[in-house]
């Protein structure tokens, strides 16, 4: 089977790895280049659990990162690339006694076994993480918290899927999508139709451009996301902190990520002085002694955002061959391994998976 991968972010790059895998002829184009967007300029945080424990967004965030650890190595073996996966663990500062007091209730009622959760008093929090302000009282502290680097994430993903005969071409932008009859006919491509068994529109914040081409109406809107790095030299913290207003990353390359602002701009392209001023007060109120470390970089992105909050993924109803894999919003590093498994097995002839079906396209249009 014949099938065009739209958008080289994590999501394009990973579906075609797998669906290269399953045996077919792939060619993804990207009109940057493999994680220039959202893929790139994310934390890399595996954090599977989420305020609704149970629901099916928690369900396929686990299954997600379940599967890293064998990802992480599968992805090694084919390119060599270390994509950096350290499961080191997340604290949630706590800044009441009171707070503190809930979370050891929480963690009582939770499957903490699985997913390591603890609670921490300010004891403990001095023996793990030092560093952290004497303001903070407690925190949860989630061991199955992991992170990876996205940046190699997505070269990794990119490279594999070539490596697997995808042919990859960057530079080159889609500018419609043709169908015909109810059914996918291609893409267009620097003017030229290609013709096609299978589309995937993996365009992240572009989704709906995309799909205005041919008329749909898709509600897939930008969440800007600011972030800077500090050079973590010497190191301050060791575990990542993610607090309300800012959360904190030490990557194995000596980096100390700063995220993230959330911001509804459209797409504007820069940072700012009050975003990153932002992150800087509330990382340095949790942690003092990061004010002496150097800036080495900041960037932004936009993260691919629908009005439920929760991806898109599916058939696209009423066009036959027309599949879309989107709004992953802030988990799409997350999802990336388990998003492209069940597009790959749903484009490939089987089902869509039940794990699919809250997050079907349908919710959004009609056919
Ligand atoms: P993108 O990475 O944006 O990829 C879409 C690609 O499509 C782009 O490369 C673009 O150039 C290409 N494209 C668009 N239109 C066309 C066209 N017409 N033709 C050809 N190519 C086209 N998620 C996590 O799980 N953990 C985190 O810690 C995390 N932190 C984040 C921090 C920030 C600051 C941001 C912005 C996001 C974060 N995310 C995180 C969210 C995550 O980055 C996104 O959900 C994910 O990257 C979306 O992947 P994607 O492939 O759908 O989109
Ligand atoms: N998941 C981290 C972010 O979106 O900023």
């Amino acid at each position: 089977m014949k099938v065009l991968v739209v958008g080289g972010g994590v999501i394009g790059c990973a579906t075609a790895y797998e669906l290269a895998k399953a045996g077919c002829a792939v060619t993804l184009f990207e009109r940057a280049v493999p994680g220039a967007e959202a893929s790139g300029a994310a934390a890399g945080i595996l954090a599977p659990l989420g305020e609704s424990s149970g629901s099916p967004f928690e369900r396929l965030a686990i299954a997600s990162w379940r599967l890293y650890p064998q990802v992480a190595e599968e992805l090694r073996g084919r390119t060599g690339i270390d994509v950096e996966y350290v499961s080191r663990g997340t604290i949630y500062p706590l800044l009441t006694t009171e707070a503190v007091r809930a979370a050891g209730a929480r963690v009582a009622r939770l499957q903490s076994s699985v997913f390591g959760i603890e609670a921490w008093d300010a004891a403990d929090l001095r023996e793990h993480e030092p560093a952290l302000a004497r303001t903070v009282r407690g925190a949860m502290f989630v061991r199955g918290d992991h992170w990876v680097n996205n940046q190699r994430l997505v070269v990794a993903y990119a490279q594999a899927a070539v490596a697997a005969g995808v042919a990859l071409h960057s530079g080159v932008a889609v500018t419609r999508v043709a169908i015909e009859a109810g059914r996918v006919r291609g893409v267009v491509a620097d003017g030229d139709l290609l013709d096609t068994d299978a589309v995937l529109l993996a365009t992240g914040a572009w989704t709906a451009q995309l799909a205005g081409t041919f008329g749909a109406r898709l509600p897939v809107e930008p969440r800007r996301g600011q972030m800077l790095a500090l050079t973590h030299v010497p190191p301050v913290v060791t575990h990542a902190i993610h607090a309300e207003d800012v959360y904190l990353v030490p990557r194995p390359s000596g980096e100390l990520l700063v995220g993230a602002t959330v911001e509804r701009v459209g797409f504007k392209r820069e940072v700012t002085a009050q975003g990153i001023g932002g992150l800087l007060a509330a990382a340095l109120a949790l942690v003092p002694g990061l004010g002496g470390l150097s800036i080495s970089r900041t960037w932004f992105g936009f993260r691919p955002w629908a009005p439920d909050g929760m991806p898109i993924l599916g058939p696209w109803p009423g066009v036959e061959g027309l599949y879309v894999a989107t709004a992953h919003y802030r988990n799409g590093i997350l999802l990336a391994p388990i998003t492209a498994r069940l597009m790959s097995e749903c484009m490939t002839g089987h089902r869509p998976s039940p794990e699919l079906k809250a997050f079907l396209p349908d919710r959004f249009l009609r056919p």
